[in-house]
């Protein structure tokens, strides 16, 4: 052999061993979910459940509070959601909102630098409070969705000012009025980069347009179009965001021979039915109103407020944080004295 073949050899095999490198291992297992025959399996990654599980690592409770028998509204002058917590329990509560909203800024992001804890002159402590409000809903009325797990700042925020998903309206790229029709031929994460209209958020979060794609008359008519093709596609759309949110396929709800089947489907698709109403309202009740709260910066490019979705809490798993309960120590978020009914 000559030295030159010898080089060419050596250099041939370490491009081998480096493309090999990039090969994942094949270590996935699977879950039967569904009746046998019926296709309903899960395909779980090694590589990605560990990523997972420390990317949904929960933060230990802040030490319990010393009661000192006072209310907060007692205590404090500017107290309208909180009234009734004790004054050590309120004080514990803001060193957690603070550890889960803004941990770099500290109580200065609600506050301000002023010293003065009264006052509501900066935004983001009108919001927050309303995002109280918010949290309190969820737990003490939505339990059809959230059962007794709850959420708490947390869930959405992981430390974060804004949480990682929000999403606003998106009228789309203006060029030709074609793709324009049904908005789907730009590959968009909303919807797992499939060619679907990458805003199924709008007609589905945040207005309540039924999410079907079966007519209900024969052709021709105008509803019958719509529901054939935009709305197919939406719903379709919204299927693939739900799934991407929760690191599943779509048999974690559905028997794929037949959508629209409710006995045939799995008990997920219920919580996921709630689920999608409870968005819908949260939408329309808290975080659309704060559309004249919020300074420009935060709004988006159709002027509108910062919107929430399932991947705000989900993130990726089935249950947000795998099910653990945050919400338990600390029951104040659990008790609303809004009287809003879920739907
Ligand atoms: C994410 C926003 C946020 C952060 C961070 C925050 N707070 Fe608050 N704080 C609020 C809200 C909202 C209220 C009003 C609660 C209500 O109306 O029930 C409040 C009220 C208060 C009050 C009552 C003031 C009064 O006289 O009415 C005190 C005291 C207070 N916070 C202390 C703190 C301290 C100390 C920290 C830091 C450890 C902190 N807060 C961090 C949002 C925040
Ligand atoms: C269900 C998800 C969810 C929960 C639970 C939640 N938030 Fe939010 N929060 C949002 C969304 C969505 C926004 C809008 C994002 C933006 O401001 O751009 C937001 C915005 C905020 C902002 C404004 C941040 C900024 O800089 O614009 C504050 C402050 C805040 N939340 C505090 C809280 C506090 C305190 C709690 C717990 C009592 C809480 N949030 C619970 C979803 C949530
Ligand atoms: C987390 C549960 C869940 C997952 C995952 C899910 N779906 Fe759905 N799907 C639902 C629910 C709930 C409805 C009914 C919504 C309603 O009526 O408001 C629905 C409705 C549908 C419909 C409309 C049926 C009709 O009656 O016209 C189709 C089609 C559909 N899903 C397809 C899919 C596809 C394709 C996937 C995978 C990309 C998927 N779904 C993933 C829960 C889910
Ligand atoms: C406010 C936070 C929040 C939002 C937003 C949210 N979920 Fe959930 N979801 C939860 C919590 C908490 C649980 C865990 C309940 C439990 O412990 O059983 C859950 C559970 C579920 C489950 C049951 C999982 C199982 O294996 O039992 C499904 C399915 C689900 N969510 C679908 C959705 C869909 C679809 C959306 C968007 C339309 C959504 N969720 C939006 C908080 C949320």
């Amino acid at each position: 052999m000559t030295t030159r073949t010898a080089v060419a050899l050596a250099a041939a095999a370490l491009i081998m061993i480096g493309i090999g490198s990039t090969f994942e291992k094949p270590l996935t297992s699977t879950v039967q979910w569904g009746y046998r025959g019926t296709g309903m399996v899960h395909v779980v990654k090694e590589t990605a459940r560990q990523k997972m599980a420390l990317a949904n690592a929960v933060p230990a409770p802040q030490d319990k509070a010393d009661k000192t028998g006072k209310k907060a509204s007692e205590v404090y002058q500017n107290v309208q959601v909180l009234k009734d917590l004790d004054e050590g329990e309120f004080n514990r509560l803001m060193a957690a909102i603070t550890e889960w909203v803004a941990p770099d800024q500290g109580c200065g992001y609600c506050h301000g630098e002023s010293g003065n804890f009264a006052e509501d002159k900066l935004y983001t402590k009108v919001v927050a409070r309303r995002m109280l409000q918010m949290t309190q809903f969820v737990n003490a009325n939505y339990t059809q969705h959230v059962q007794a797990t709850g959420v708490t700042c947390y869930t959405c925020h992981r430390g974060n000012n804004v949480p990682q998903n929000i999403w606003y309206r998106d009228p789309g790229p203006d060029n030709s009025p074609l793709s324009r029709a049904t908005g789907r031929d730009k590959p968009a994460a909303s919807v797992g980069y499939a060619s679907l209209p990458y805003d199924p958020f709008t007609p589905y979060l945040e207005q309540a347009n039924p999410i079907r794609v079966l007519a209900t008359q024969a052709l021709p008519s105008a509803d019958a179009n719509n529901a054939s093709i935009q709305r197919t596609e939406w719903t379709y759309g919204l299927m693939m965001h739900m799934s991407t949110s929760l690191g599943v396929n779509c048999t974690y709800c559905h028997n794929t021979r037949a959508f629209s089947n409710w006995e045939q489907s799995s008990p997920q698709r219920v919580s996921a039915w709630h689920g999608i109403r409870m968005v819908q309202q949260l939408n329309e009740k808290y975080l659309v109103p704060l559309q004249s709260v919020y300074p420009p910066n935060r709004l988006g490019i159709a002027g509108d407020a910062p919107k929430l979705n399932c991947a705000t809490c989900h993130q990726g798993a089935f249950k947000p944080l795998y099910g653990v309960s945050m919400v338990k120590d600390y029951p104040e978020l659990a008790v609303s004295a809004e009287q809003v009914a879920p739907r």
